[in-house]
Order: C-alpha cells, then sequence, then structure tokens
C-alpha cells in the first residue's frame, strides 16, 4: 500500500473514531468550532495535563449556591419506552434541561450487571485494538463496588496499576482512597474505572484515537453500573466522557451530564492535588466532592486532611 493510502486510510480511521466518540459521549453532532483532536490533546497535555495538570489554577471563586440535579432515577423497573417527562425538581432547586440521549431502560439487577461486568473484564484483557496494548503489563478495568451509587473516573493506569491491574493503587490512589473516606464512604463502596485500560508508556496522556477507541468499554461500564453520580477526575476524564469543551478549571465544580442522564462533576486529579497541594486546591476539591454528597442526599462529613 502506498504511504498517501495508508495515510488516507488513517485519517479516514481517526474520523470515524472520533464521529463514534461523539455518538458515544451523547452529542448530537460534531462540535462546532472545537479544536480537531490531535490539537486539543497537545493543547491538554499543555494545560492540564495527563496525570495531573500542569496548569495553575485561577484564585478560587467564591462558591455560589448551585442547584441540585434531579436526573431521571436509576433502579426503577424499566418503563415502557415513551417521551420523558422532565424530572421533578428537589424542592427548592430549579431541574437542569436533560439533553437527547438517555440511557434506555432500567439498569440490569445486581447479579446480571455483575456477570455482564465480568464478561467485559474478560473481553477486556486480551484487547489489542490500540497501541496502547503493545506496552502494558496487563490491563486494568476497575475496582470498587458494581452495585455503587457513586463512580469515579480517572485517565488511565500509571505504573502501580499497569503492575497490579486495579486502578488507583499509586499515590494518587491512596489520596483517591482518603478523599472517598472523607466522603463517609468506605474504599469499596464506590465504583472506579480509567477512560483507557491500558498504560500510556511514560504516562503520556492518552491519544484521543486511543481513548475513542477503549471509550466503548467505559460505557457499558457505565451503562452496566448506571452510577447516580460520577465524578470525573482530571481533565482527560472529563474530555472523554463529556467530548473537548472547556478545561478542567473553569468547569470544575459545576454540574455536567453523561448522556443526558448521569450528573457528572469534574474536579482536579488526585495527581494534580498531590503535585498542588495548596489549601485552595484542596479546598476547590472538596468543595466538588460536598456537592456530589448533596447530590446524592448524603450528610457531609466534616473534613480531614
Ligand atoms: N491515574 C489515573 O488516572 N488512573 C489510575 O488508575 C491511576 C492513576
Ligand atoms: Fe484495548 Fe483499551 Fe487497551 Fe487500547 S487501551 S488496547 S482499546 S483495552
Amino acid at each position: 500500500m502506498s504511504d498517501a493510502k495508508r495515510e488516507l486510510l488513517e485519517i479516514t480511521r481517526a474520523a470515524h473514531a472520533w464521529v463514534a466518540w461523539h455518538e458515544e459521549c451523547g452529542s448530537d453532532g460534531l462540535p462546532a468550532g472545537d479544536p480537531p483532536p490531535a490539537r486539543a490533546a497537545r493543547d491538554d497535555a499543555r494545560t492540564q495535563g495527563a496525570r495531573g495538570p500542569r496548569e495553575e489554577p485561577r484564585t478560587p471563586r467564591a462558591e455560589p449556591e448551585r442547584p441540585a440535579f434531579a436526573p431521571p432515577n436509576r433502579r426503577e423497573a424499566a418503563p415502557p419506552p415513551e417521551p420523558r417527562k422532565a424530572p421533578a425538581a428537589r424542592a427548592g432547586a430549579p431541574a437542569l434541561p436533560i439533553p437527547s440521549t438517555p440511557f434506555e431502560g432500567a439498569a440490569p439487577a445486581s447479579a446480571e450487571r455483575r456477570t455482564r461486568l465480568g464478561v467485559l473484564a474478560e473481553q477486556v484483557a486480551p484487547c489489542t485494538k490500540c497501541e496502547l496494548a503493545k506496552a502494558r503489563t496487563q490491563t486494568v478495568f476497575s475496582r470498587g463496588n458494581p452495585d455503587a451509587e457513586l463512580m469515579f473516573v480517572g485517565e488511565g493506569p500509571g505504573a502501580d496499576e499497569d503492575a497490579q491491574g486495579e486502578p488507583f493503587v499509586g499515590k494518587a490512589g491512596q489520596l483517591l482512597d482518603k478523599m472517598i473516606v472523607g466522603m463517609g464512604y468506605a474504599r469499596d463502596d464506590v465504583y472506579i474505572a480509567n477512560i483507557v485500560k491500558c498504560r500510556p508508556p511514560g504516562n503520556r496522556t492518552p491519544e484521543p484515537l486511543e481513548m475513542a477507541t477503549c471509550l466503548p468499554y467505559l460505557t457499558e461500564q457505565i451503562e452496566l453500573v448506571r452510577p447516580k453520580v460520577i465524578v470525573a477526575l482530571g481533565a482527560t476524564a472529563l474530555r472523554g466522557l463529556l467530548g473537548p469543551g472547556e478545561g478542567i478549571t473553569k468547569v470544575r465544580g459545576t454540574w455536567k451530564l453523561y448522556r443526558g442522564t448521569i450528573p457528572v462533576m469534574p474536579t482536579f486529579h488526585p495527581a494534580y492535588v498531590l503535585r498542588t497541594p495548596t489549601p485552595e486546591v484542596k479546598g476547590m476539591v472538596w468543595s466538588d466532592l460536598k456537592q456530589v454528597l448533596k447530590q446524592l442526599g448524603r450528610s457531609v462529613p466534616s473534613r480531614k486532611d
């Protein structure tokens, strides 16, 4: 095959993956005015960073009273597919408009969910669909409770995760565990997964094509777990879940919706907090997590650093 043909094929593949990614993210169409994937990833790597953004966050904003979401209820018996009504808002809280691509039907029952997640993990283990397969030791699928109401999504495995086969078991993971316990959960009450299941060499940011190739696995995980809230840890998780848009520094602390169904709270990646452990950064993350607790109707424990 000539070089030109190969290049054309690669461009076509990337374009398909890009569109698929947007569909996975629930977009109705291609976003206007966003940078192309390669450029977006480079910009992102420069400003937000891979396992931890390099950008200095701006001076913290005053925390305004933010409305709670009123997303659709997840564990209800499957309603017949009929036009969705706007869900009832919590007392005093305006409901957000729910975009057009919610999950259909109810989440599977616990036993089925566990079985299907097990099957999916077995499918992922030998996956060689993208370049990241070459340098990994093993795939890293998930940890925690498949019935969790709360799911954390990170970027991709680092060296420790690659060695142990579990997400967030290194230094950033230890901090994440502290955050989880600080929220009043036990470590394994929540479900944790990453955008890509294989370690990018040298902990680089996953390429858009790698993310797009791996995302269907995460989509299925989310569809099966059907958490009530997702916390997006850092810029790559945010981009993977919601598509390209504003950076993590800008949107952290504000509610987004995954597929028009599940509220997403973007916050800083714990690796960034480790690198920039200022009271301001820690305070911002804690304030984001407090919003999550409020959304889940849980009491807010006082913070222990
Ligand atoms: N950073 C991530 O984003 N995910 C992990 O699993 C570990 C570190
Ligand atoms: Fe497969 Fe995802 Fe690993 Fe790529 S990162 S090889 S798509 S499991």
